[in-house]
């Protein structure tokens, strides 16, 4: 293994060839000169670099310092009150009592899928958005919960949908978790909204390889990140229809969810799924 990947780094330019002499210090296992870079994997060489990073460098490289880059929004406003205060208690607890429980809650590992009255929480939020009888799983961030959830439903080469423009970590987590060619990307019509006509079309292939594979999970995102667009129930419930039918996930990131005007209504719709049911 450890050959091939330092042979992969010797072809891709990474690394300095071996030297014909002996090593320039002999008790050392390597030496700098005959020092052979191993790669990245291919999937993480071929996955995108984040929008933020790029916005940043061809703002460095422009010179101008009178350039605002909106790649990322990150909220101005503290968190509650309450939970500060919570998380000042439970450090000053530890503090006192360095031996004791409320050090160990802080350092030693929690229950794996989240806090219960975290859990708890959670359940009767879901149920108040009329997803009641669901298990949430807590997970540090909303990325990471993405990238868990492909890895649990997807194979390496299955194909996974999204629509673009859309969150670029979704995009990257794509490409990390099954390749460049697991990515099917889907149009958006003039008016910002995604093709339900082609995922139905792209639902329907036979398969037979390549990118003729029909997704095996598809994504959307609702509010969607860069759009704003917050999708309409009929097309939410369209595509868990279409999904639905053809045996294939589709996976919604509701992470703007509570972010709508006054007067609309985000809504999630919810399939029949024993594995993540209570
Ligand atoms: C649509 C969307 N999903 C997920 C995330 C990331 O969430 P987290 O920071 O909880 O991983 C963002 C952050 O910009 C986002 O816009």
């Amino acid at each position: 293994m450890a050959s091939e990947l330092q042979q992969a780094a010797l072809e891709n330019g990474t690394a300095a060839a071996p030297h014909a002499g002996p090593h320039a210090d002999a008790t050392a296992r390597t030496c700098a000169a005959c020092w052979r870079q191993p790669t990245p994997s291919r999937r993480v060489r071929a996955t995108d670099s984040p929008v933020i990073a790029k916005s940043k460098a061809i703002i460095a490289a422009s010179g101008r310092t009178d350039v605002a880059s909106l790649a990322q929004g990150v909220v101005h406003w503290p968190p509650p009150a309450a939970a500060l205060a919570a998380a000042a208690a439970a450090t000053a607890a530890a503090a006192a009592d360095p031996a004791g429980a409320a050090a160990a809650a802080l350092h030693s590992y929690g229950p794996t899928l989240g806090l219960p009255p975290l859990r708890a929480a959670l359940r009767r939020a879901l149920a108040a958005a009329g997803l009641a009888g669901y298990e949430p799983v807590v997970t540090p961030g909303a990325n990471a919960a993405f990238t868990i959830t492909l890895l649990t439903i997807a194979d390496a080469d299955d194909a996974v949908a999204l629509f673009a423009p859309t969150y670029f970590n979704h995009r990257m987590a794509v490409q990390m978790t099954g390749g460049a060619a697991a990515l099917v990307t889907g149009p958006l019509r003039p008016d910002l909204r995604p093709d339900l006509d082609w995922l139905e079309a792209v639902l329907q292939r036979s398969g037979g390889g390549g990118s003729a594979r029909p997704p095996r999970v598809v994504v959307l995102c609702n509010p969607n990140n860069p759009t704003g667009v917050l999708l309409a129930r009929e097309e939410l419930d369209r595509a868990a229809a279409l999904t639905g039918a053809a045996g294939a996930w589709l996976v919604i990131d509701n992470t703007y969810g509570q972010f709508v005007y006054e007067g609309r209504q985000h809504y999630c719709p919810a399939g029949p799924h024993s594995e993540f049911r209570a």
